[in-house]
């Protein structure tokens, strides 16, 4: 493990471990374990340990604690544990292999040198049809070779089939065997008979696991604590005075580009989102499966309706581009019949402003009317109107511009043909002519300046895990998402909805152009999400891997964005940017290879094709790994290896905390080898369990912050996750901001972003700090890092009071010669659920005293003139 725990918990280990080490003359030298699984919480709950003298009388170790989980599909409903085998091996080793659901072809296996470290997981596809249940472990000393065995019923009978490994990597063929072994046992455990294996072991063993388990338990009390409980935590706490002195003589350089933004379509971030487009459906391409068929209406006509039932269907013959085949037919019998799209549940409009409609549409009448284009208002008044010119036979552009003369937020967009016949229509599309920076297909104004305003560095693109999407089939392919509208191809969301992919690649580096960030657009790693459903390996599933066979497509698709990013006029993928309007190059810099994912074989053997690739044809571009979607545990102990073994320049670090954890973990990346690979915090947010964004994390996430800032050496850059949020359609919370049609609702952590966005700096200054309490829950809940921008020279001062009493603070800057002492502070406080406080903001003259609010989050910026 690349982590030590902190002082407290060692000093708590050793004791408890010395205590124990005493107590070992009247101690068992070995006694019986029992491995196994309980159908508690769906299966959830992982792999188990209770221990006896005598078979009888079981002692559990930590009643549903987890030793080893289940990896395997989807979060939810997946990812359970059914009978777990564990096998000791020659070597020493234990190896585990269990039963993943009731359905699927494969089995799970992991192993560990002492059943407390696991490896990486693999989920082995030895049924091409029929499940794999209760699998067991036998092996044969003169062939060196274990054989898994496992019950399946592919034709509604239970059979027993069995594979054989040496290695438990490759794996022979399938082949039907003979009778199960009965080689699992039964323990009556806390009163339930449970199933499982049962093994002899030393003592010393149990004792470790023993402890593991009281550790964890004392780390989830710990990581546990509110503010709930600081009523009773602090009952005598009184103002608490602090000295902060900083250090003129100690002071380091730290990463210019540490606060940025994550932007993934989650929430309806992109289309009814950030995205200006206010049709939705506009090109009839939504479909049944984008919610996996979970919902009937969710098809092609979904957001349209028409006045006529019968004069509306979808055709698919001949298309305005082949990557997006679906368009509506209207049928025009009678006049005044018309075609209505109610955008994202209404359409916003503001008097007076212009909008931009378009449409492809073609009819094969000879009279060649054109459309009347109408946005009405819930009763049905007109409240903007516009004419296109005639329609041809083949399929044409039709564009008009509408003046809204009402603003509403619930509009219907109209079209009505001026003809009788057949009309087709396509990519019908309304913009708003004000968006962001005023681009056309851009970015909704109010939300895209609520994001510039956090003055981010970089922002990081498409995702999340819609960047390895849910399964093979959906992964996000860039080259899908760029060139003429009409001609991309959407495709299904991995949190269940349409991504149109009108907000592309192109449209990405051009918003991180407009908003001076830096681009980081993150791939898949060859395999997709790792909490992709689909059933596995075998169906292109969780850890189905890109077959290598079309790995060099993959690979060439990676560097061809690099040139697309950066290349001249003259490159293939160059000239579409240019055609696109920005011949100049976007000077990408960095580029993620995949997402958290679970680092398996399949993953490091694609990862590094790709790593390699970009390394030797782009040197210059920085590859960005991944270690996984926790701050512990086998993939981020896995992920940071791969990184150690190909010298990955920097690592992206996943984790989304309750409070407690950030208290109790301020030197997180003190403790990081400077040598080793740099960290971006990808995703990160203070969680507590009802999922709320308040002051409370808000203050949890600003401390974070602060012990970032002091490890800006090594934590290049981070990112609060997920971003962006429409109300009543969230798949996640909390989130930084959430929006409806018309306003934009930033919550306190939006604030807390901010500030460190606006009040960054590129050298750390080290500082001094006294308390008048002794106690370190206090000193744990007060947090400070002071910064200087080198482009003002302005010096900042950031403190945290995540108590429930106002804290004094003595700030002493005589050591680094302040030349000025005007000053902004501007202070973020509120009760600890408080969603809606806004930071105030006053000009002072900085004295030496400051008082912090209870809880609160205070940035001073001392100005200095140069
Ligand atoms: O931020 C939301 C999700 O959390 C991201 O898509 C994924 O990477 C993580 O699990």
């Amino acid at each position: 493990m690349r982590k030590e725990f902190p002082v407290l918990l060692i000093i708590l280990l050793s004791l408890f471990v010395s205590k124990a080490q005493n107590a070992c003359a009247n101690e068992p030298d070995s006694v019986y374990l029992f491995a196994y699984a309980t159908d508690k919480n769906y299966n959830h709950n992982g792999l188990h340990f209770a221990w006896s003298q005598n078979r009888v009388d079981w002692h559990t170790i930590g009643p549903e604690h987890s030793f080893l989980k289940n990896d395997y599909g989807r979060w939810g409903s997946e990812k359970r544990m059914l009978t777990p085998f564990l096998y000791r091996s020659v070597d020493g080793m234990w190896h585990c292999v269990w039963s993943l659901n009731e359905r699927d072809g494969a089995f799970g296996h992991s192993s560990s040198p002492d059943l407390i470290r696991w490896g990486r997981q693999s989920y082995p596809p030895v049924m091409n049809d029929g499940n794999c249940l209760s699998p067991l472990i036998t092996y044969d000393d003169s062939s060196g070779y274990y054989t898994i065995a496992w019950l399946s019923e592919p034709e509604g009978e239970k059979r027993v089939f069995s594979t054989t490994t040496r290695d438990f990597k490759a794996y022979g063929p399938t082949t039907g065997s003979a009778a199960l072994p009965g080689l699992r046992d039964s323990a009556v455990i806390a009163g339930k008979s449970e199933t499982g294996t049962l093994h002899r072991v030393a003592w010393k063993s149990v004792k470790e696991l023993i402890t593991t388990q009281q550790l964890a338990s004392y780390k989830a009390s710990l990581y546990g604590e509110t503010t709930q409980s600081d009523p009773e935590r602090f009952a005598s706490l009184k103002t608490v005075d602090v000295l902060i002195r900083a250090d003129g003589t100690r002071s380091k350089e730290i990463s210019d580009l540490l606060l940025g933004i994550f932007y993934e379509d989650i929430n309806y971030a992109a289309d009814g989102g950030l995205y200006a487009e206010l049709i939705q459906n506009r090109g009839f391409e939504y479909s049944l499966s984008d919610k996996l068929g979970s919902d009937k209406s969710w098809n092609s006509r979904k957001a349209w309706r028409v006045t006529n039932a019968d004069s509306f269907s979808i055709d698919t013959v001949a298309p305005v581009h082949p990557n997006n085949k679906h368009y509506a037919v209207m049928q025009v019998d009678t006049k005044g019949v018309s075609l209505i799209n109610e955008g994202f549940n209404g359409i916003p409009v503001t008097a007076g402003e212009k909008y931009n409609f378009s449409v492809f549409a073609r009819t094969p009448e000879s009279d060649k009317g054109s459309l009347i284009i109408r946005l009405t208002d819930k009763e049905g008044n007109i409240i903007g109107e516009a004419q296109t010119k005639k329609l041809g036979s083949n399929w044409k552009k039709q564009e008009v511009v509408l003046v809204a003369s009402k603003t509403v937020t619930d509009a219907r967009l109209l079209i009505e043909p001026q003809l009788r016949g057949r009309v087709d229509l396509d990519m019908i599309s309304l913009f708003p002519k004000k968006t962001f920076r005023g681009r056309r297909n851009g970015l909704r104004a109010d939300l895209a300046q609520t994001l510039a305003d956090m003055k981010p560095r970089f922002m990081r693109f498409p995702g999340g895990c819609v960047a390895h999407g849910d399964g093979l089939e959906n992964i996000y392919h860039w080259k899908n998402t760029i060139g003429p509208l009409e001609a991309r191809k959407p495709q299904r969301n991995i949190w269940g909805y349409h991504q149109s992919f009108g907000l592309g690649y192109f449209e990405y580096f051009q918003f991180c152009e407009d908003i001076g960030a830096e681009p980081i657009p993150v791939i898949a790693a060859g395999v997709p999400c790792q909490n992709s459903g689909h059933h596995g390996c075998a169906l292109g599933g969780q850890q189905g891997g890109i077959p290598m066979s079309e790995m060099d497509q993959y690979v060439q698709d990676v560097l061809d964005l690099i040139e697309y990013a950066n290349g001249d006029e003259k490159t293939v993928w160059g000239r579409k940017r240019a055609e696109a309007g920005h011949p100049e190059p976007f000077n990408l810099k960095y580029i993620g290879v995949g997402n958290e994912d679970l680092i398996t074989d399949i993953f490091e053997e694609r990862f590094t094709m790709i790593y390699n690739a970009v390394k030797e044809r782009y040197p210059d571009i920085t590859v960005i790994g991944t270690v996984g979607p926790f701050f512990e545990g086998t993939d981020y102990v896995e992920g940071w290896k791969l990184a150690d073994k190909l010298n990955i320049p920097i690592v992206d670090e996943h984790y989304y905390n309750p409070p407690g954890w950030y208290i109790h973990n301020q030197d997180f990346y003190d403790k990081y080898d400077r040598t080793k690979s740099k960290v971006y915090l990808g995703e990160f947010a203070a969680h507590l369990p009802d999922r709320a964004s308040n002051i409370e994390t808000a203050l949890a996430e600003a401390l974070h912050l602060c012990n970032v800032e002091r490890n800006g050496d090594i934590v290049l850059m981070t990112s609060y996750a997920p971003l962006l949020a429409k109300e009543g359609y969230t798949q996640w919370n909390p989130d930084l901001i959430y929006f409806n049609h018309n306003e934009v609702k930033p919550t306190v952590g939006y604030y807390v972003q901010q500030l460190f966005g606006q009040n960054s700096g590129d050298e750390y200054i080290y500082s001094g700090i006294a308390l008048s309490s002794e106690r370190d829950d206090v000193a744990k809940r007060i947090a400070k890092s002071i910064v200087r921008d080198s482009n003002t020279g302005d010096v900042i001062v950031k403190l945290v009071n995540l108590l429930p009493v106002a804290v004094n603070a003595t700030i002493d800057l005589s050591g680094i010669g302040l030349t000025e002492r005007n000053a902004t502070k501007t202070v973020l406080t509120g009760s600890p659920d408080d969603r809606s406080a806004k930071p105030v903001t006053e000009e002072v003259v900085m004295g030496e005293k400051c008082e912090l609010p209870p809880y609160s989050f205070s940035v001073l910026r001392i100005k200095q003139s140069r």
